[in-house]
């Protein structure tokens, strides 16, 4: 079983990074594979709503949000990670988000359909709570299983040696760590015993004009 970990900094080996990277040794140690996706430092644009995804199965836009949605149908669970930038997420990893979580809604590809997922925010000082509801809601409209930790998930630092000092922020890493390679091994385990997967419906859409 692998865990993707997408870091939303800028920064390759900054503060979200020394977050993931926590999480990331604790899910091996339970026997979970893991990769950190980089979004990295190149201009993502947010998404332009032509719907072109829905129709090619891919963005129009040839970037890192293709690159990831091309290994994510791979993963079986996931950890997003953002710096905390003006009391939300970063805005690359949120145009990054909105256009993968479009991508696969209008393709009905469903790469995430159940797959445990988790949001890591880091800040110097405030704004942590705001961003964490924000990573929230790409998973709770997605139907995956959102897997928490002892607190919020937050590390705080400006530099990945201020995170190394916030022993509460690592533990917390830790515990979501393992939190999350419990629940895919119940999930695997679950399926081999044969449990169904959820019946599903046709999606109602009302928008509100009728
Ligand atoms: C544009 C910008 C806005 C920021 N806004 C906030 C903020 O609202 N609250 C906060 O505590 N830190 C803020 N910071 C600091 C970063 O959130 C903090 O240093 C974070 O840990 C950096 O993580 P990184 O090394 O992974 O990029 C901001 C940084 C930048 C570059």
């Amino acid at each position: 079983m692998k865990v993707l970990l997408v870091n939303g900094s800028p920064h390759e080996k900054g503060c979200t990074f020394t977050a993931l990277e926590e999480v990331a040794k604790t899910l091996n140690v339970e026997g979970i594979e893991t990769e950190i996706f980089q979004i990295g430092t190149k201009p993502i644009s947010g998404c332009i709503a032509c719907k072109t995804c829905g129709k090619t199965g891919h963005c129009v836009f040839s970037d890192r949000v293709n690159e990831f949605l091309a290994i994510a149908g791979d993963a079986d669970g996931f950890v997003f990670g953002s710096p905390v930038h003006y009391a939300s997420a970063g805005g690359a990893i949120t145009s990054f988000l909105d256009r993968a979580f479009y991508t696969d809604l209008q393709s009905g590809k469903q790469i995430f359909y159940l797959k445990p997922a988790a949001a890591v925010v880091s800040a110097r000082r405030a704004g942590t709570t705001a961003t964490f509801d924000q990573l929230n809601k790409y998973f709770t409209l997605s139907e995956m299983p959102v897997v928490s930790s002892r607190y919020w998930n937050m590390v705080h630092g400006h530099t990945p040696e201020d995170v190394k000092k916030d022993l509460e922020g690592l533990q917390i890493m830790r515990i979501l760590g393992r939190n999350m390679a419990w629940f895919l091994k119940c999930k695997e385990a679950g399926i081999k015993a044969g449990v169904p997967f959820p019946e599903r419906e046709e999606r109602i859409a009302t928008n509100f004009i009728r």
